[in-house]
């Protein structure tokens, strides 16, 4: 006779790479919160073995490299795993042109963009738009590879240069340079709802964090809550960070990140976003129930 797989109560999985602050601030958040999460360090382990995980599980992928994260989202989702985010959102919100598309379809602000194929129709792209743009890498993150051009010498340097660089720089996505008065916004949403907003300052046009932009919390105007909403409708996903420009003609949204770094955010504003992702995700594989598994 077989014998019966042994029952185990579901679990949240914390896959990563390394412990960054947002890995350390989730586990002391699950300590709190008294939830049952299992860390693994994804970079000594090798799929299926290493990873003890169960349809009706759920995982939290926080490898630092997205390309990982993809990886094994599509794999615990293949075993009935409720990956945060699904590997769908992951693929949209890892390509800035997906991205752009995807919000374009939805009728979002966001800048002026244009997408060329040949470093030529990227020149002319440019030139139609008009001065300054930025030329990014479609995956690309911390601000890395973000090309700030102001005249056709410039564009024609960027365009051959990336052209040279392989296929993954080989498609141009292109913005207009906008003005935003030495600051973009950065919302984290959780299920859909937008739960912190801080602003980001620097002397340099890249504000991301990581190049050295200074967090300050702010607080977040209904009508940004109304924009917010509609960017998660349109992108889906449990837990994104939402950049976005203050134009004089309103909010623009820049960049849509599925797999945040947000221990800036919760310095920034002191929102618990461990505690607000851990529980969640908790709510998705055990809705009503508390973390002992009784009825709340
Ligand atoms: N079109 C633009 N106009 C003005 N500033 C920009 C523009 N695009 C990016 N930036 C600046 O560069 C930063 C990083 O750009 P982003 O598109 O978010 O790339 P990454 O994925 O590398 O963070 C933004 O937070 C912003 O400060
Ligand atoms: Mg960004």
């Amino acid at each position: 006779m077989k014998s019966a797989t042994p029952f185990r109560a579901p679990r949240i999985l914390v896959p990563y790479s390394r412990l960054r602050p947002e890995e350390k601030m989730l586990q002391a958040a699950a300590e709190r919160l008294g939830i049952p999460v299992d860390f693994r360090d994804a970079s000594s382990l090798a799929w299926p073995d290493g990873f003890d995980a169960k349809a009706g599980d759920a995982a939290i992928c926080r490898c630092v490299g997205q390309t990982h994260n993809l990886a094994l989202a599509r794999l615990l989702e293949s075993r009935g795993v409720r990956t945060i985010n699904p590997s769908s959102v992951m693929t949209l919100c890892g390509d800035k042109i997906a991205t752009a598309a995807c919000l374009d379809a939805a009728g979002i602000p966001q800048p002026k963009y244009s997408v060329a194929a040949t470093p030529e129709s990227a020149v002319d792209a440019a030139e139609s738009m008009g001065y300054p743009v930025v030329f990014k890498p479609a995956c690309g993150s911390w601000g890395r590879l973000l090309a700030k051009v102001t005249d056709r010498n410039g564009a024609e340097a960027v365009a051959f240069h990336k052209a040279a660089m392989g296929p993954s720089h080989s498609v141009f996505f292109i913005q207009e340079y906008v003005e935003k008065g030495g600051s973009d916004l950065r919302a984290i949403l959780v299920g859909g709802e937008p739960v912190s907003l801080m602003r980001r300052k620097s002397d340099h046009w890249i504000t991301n964090t990581a190049r050295g932009g200074k967090p300050e919390p702010c607080e977040m105007p209904g009508k940004l809550i109304l924009l917010l909403r509609s960017v998660a409708a349109a992108i889906g996903g449990d837990f994104l960070a939402v950049d976005l420009f203050e134009t004089e003609e309103g909010w623009t949204v820049n960049e849509v990140n599925g797999q945040p770094e947000f221990h800036g955010s919760v310095e920034a504003t002191g929102v618990d976003l461990p505690g607000k992702v851990l529980q969640h995700a908790w709510d998705l594989i055990q809705p009503g129930l508390d973390s002992a598994g009784k009825p709340r």
